[in-house]
């Protein structure tokens, strides 16, 4: 059964001049580990690669309902890449066992970016 889905956009120039703006101290307080796997190295890459791992956890807490906050951080929630390229999501313990918690058994992800613009869709389900 669906138990929620969330959708979010976000604007690659708003991160690529937070990137620049805080270096590292961004990703350090964005980053789950999992997100820094595949992290690009060019300013350009960095700046969409950021923005749809942005939109991702933003689209992860819509889904679950709770919005970015007490019970979703951003970097217990991350973006690991299967071999063919599709995303799946990751998350620290602590959220995994809340996640547990609310019967979720599946997520579903989803990513897409151009040079302005970057978006993620999350389905997260219940139920075997
Ligand atoms: C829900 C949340 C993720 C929305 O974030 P946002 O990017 O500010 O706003 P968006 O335009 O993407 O989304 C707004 C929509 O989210 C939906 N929404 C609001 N609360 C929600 C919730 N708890 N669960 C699911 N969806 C929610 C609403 O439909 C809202 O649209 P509306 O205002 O027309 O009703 C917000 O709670 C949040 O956690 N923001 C964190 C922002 C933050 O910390 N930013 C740091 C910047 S570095």
């Amino acid at each position: 059964m669906i138990f929620g889905v969330g959708i979010d956009l976000v604007d690659v120039e708003r991160i690529g001049k937070a990137l620049k703006k805080q270096g590292p101290r961004f990703i350090t307080r964005l980053a789950h580990p999992e997100d820094l796997k595949f992290a690009p190295s060019t300013a350009t890459q960095k700046a969409q690669y950021w923005a749809a791992r942005f939109a991702a956890k933003e689209a992860f807490a819509k889904a679950l309902g709770t919005g970015i906050g007490k019970d979703v951080s951003f970097k217990e929630v991350g973006v690991a890449k299967q071999k063919n390229g599709k995303p799946d999501l990751r998350y620290s313990t602590r959220l995994h066992t809340f996640l547990k918690k609310q019967k979720i058994t599946r997520t579903h992800i989803s990513i897409t970016h151009t040079e302005t613009t970057a978006a993620a869709v999350v389905i997260l389900e219940t139920g075997k």
